[in-house]
């Protein structure tokens, strides 16, 4: 149960990954999924390190595993934000974009083949029953978290993922008064526009 619902995700990193590399000419195409793209990668390294790291962390055997795991999500981070700043057609953008997909897929990969057979072990079959219906709470409460930061995608209630918004369902804009936007949200500081 835990693993099955952190591979659901794993997929549909993979899926967004292949799509924008490979997204050309389009800028508005390629900055919608790129947010897609960002948002589940933020909220599922958010549920797993909730749900799977932090409680292997507390085990001994899974202390080294955790931390090269952690720092992955860290390197993936740093990625994210390189790729969020400028022009998303700028020359190089794409060499980055790259870059990125092929370590999320290194990451997804060696957590599938290795990580999850240790904690696998590791965790009771009790345990594990418990942290895998917290992390689907999770992973929908962390999209919607990080959706929330941008216009243009929204989370489905029928699919449960970030998807491009409804045009009529797009909030009024606050374009060029931050403040406003923030207010909007119920934040005291506006968002990020990136
Ligand atoms: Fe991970
Ligand atoms: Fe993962």
């Amino acid at each position: 149960m835990l693993f099955d619902a952190i591979r659901e995700s794993h997929d549909l990193q993979r899926d967004l990954c292949r799509k924008l590399t490979a997204s050309r000419g389009d800028a508005a195409a390629r900055q919608l999924l790129f947010l897609q793209l960002k948002v589940e990668l933020m909220a599922h390294a958010a549920a797993e390190e909730r749900n799977l790291y932090v409680p292997l962390l507390l085990t001994d055997g899974g202390l080294d595993v955790s931390r090269h795991a952690l720092h992955e999500h860290h390197e993936v981070d740093e990625l994210l934000e390189e790729l969020s700043t400028g022009n998303k057609q700028r020359p190089g953008w794409i060499t980055i974009a790259k870059k990125l997909s092929f370590k999320v897929r290194h990451h997804l990969k060696e957590e599938e083949s290795k990580f999850f057979q240790l904690a696998g072990r590791l965790l009771s079959a009790t345990r594990k029953k418990q942290l895998g219906g917290s992390y689907a709470r999770e992973i929908l409460r962390m999209r919607k978290h990080y959706a929330a930061e941008y216009d243009s995608v929204a989370v489905s209630e029928k699919t449960g993922r970030a998807m491009p918004a409804a045009k009529s369902a797009r909030k009024p804009s606050t374009r060029g008064n931050p403040r406003a936007g923030a207010q909007r949200r119920g934040r005291s500081e506006p968002r990020r526009t990136r």
